[in-house]
């Protein structure tokens, strides 16, 4: 084996699981013959997704595959404590919710994850907001949002802080493929106490940055 591509179907978007070659190999057109079968398994799926690495022969695949790169921003750092606000009406969630889940993924992002959630809860806590004015949910490991999805700022935000106070006092967290557009996160994140750094692209096709949306790097 000289390299692997991954990708999933959901619901009418696709999505680039995981993707490498090799490192003596990269650059010799190994990975576009990967990109090409993977894009493949998408047939009929006209939304697409990728959580992209800063590696500049990945940017040049994705960019020739026809997706649109969206610079993005990692945050991370240790949470400080003493900014905590008191977070009301988000609660943990449980396998019951994963409708609701999907619910609000349908909206925000066109696409429910349905299989992926049983999968994340095997190693993450899910919280879940679900209130008149919005709905939303977070898969939280050690304190980092691993996906994230809401129907409003208020609610993602809410959700965000409470994923943050779970991390272990001593214990960095991390999360990425953040654009722009996610300023709700970015303003939450630094008023945590976090920092703020360039990494990768948020790679779309036919779709603008789904928000307020945290993605997955493994399941978009
Ligand atoms: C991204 C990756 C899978 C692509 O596979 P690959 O076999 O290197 O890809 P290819 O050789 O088919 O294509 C690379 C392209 O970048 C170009 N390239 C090669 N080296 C480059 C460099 N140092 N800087 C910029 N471009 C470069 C190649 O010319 C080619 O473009 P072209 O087809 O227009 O000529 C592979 O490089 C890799 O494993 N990178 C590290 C892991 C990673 O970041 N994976 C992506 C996760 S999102």
């Amino acid at each position: 084996m000289v390299g692997i591509a991954l990708a999933l179907r959901r619901e009418g978007m696709w999505g680039l699981s995981a993707y490498g070659v090799l490192p003596g190999l990269q650059g010799s057109g190994i990975g576009k013959a990967l990109l090409e079968a993977a894009i493949g398994y998408g047939t009929g799926c006209l939304r697409g997704m990728i959580c992209s690495s800063h590696d500049p022969r990945a940017a040049r695949r994705y960019r020739a595959a026809g997706f649109t790169l969206h610079p993005a921003m990692e945050l991370s750092g240790l949470v400080d404590r003493s900014v905590l606000p008191l977070v009301d009406g988000v609660r943990e969630g449980s396998s019951a919710d994963l409708d609701l889940c999907d619910s609000v993924d349908r909206q925000v992002r066109g696409a429910g994850h349905t299989p992926d959630h049983e999968f994340l809860m095997e190693f993450s806590e899910l919280l879940v907001c679900d209130q008149l004015t919005g709905s939303g949910y977070c898969h939280v490991v050690d304190g980092s949002p691993a996906l994230l999805s809401a129907t409003s700022r208020r609610v993602a935000s809410r959700l965000l802080w409470e994923a943050l106070a779970r991390s272990a006092p001593a214990a960095s967290v991390s999360f990425g493929d953040v654009t722009a557009e996610q300023e709700w996160a970015v303003d939450v994140a630094l008023a945590a106490g976090l920092s703020v750094y360039n990494e990768g692209y948020l790679c779309l096709r036919h779709m603008r940055p789904p928000t307020p949306y945290l993605p997955s790097a493994h399941f978009m």
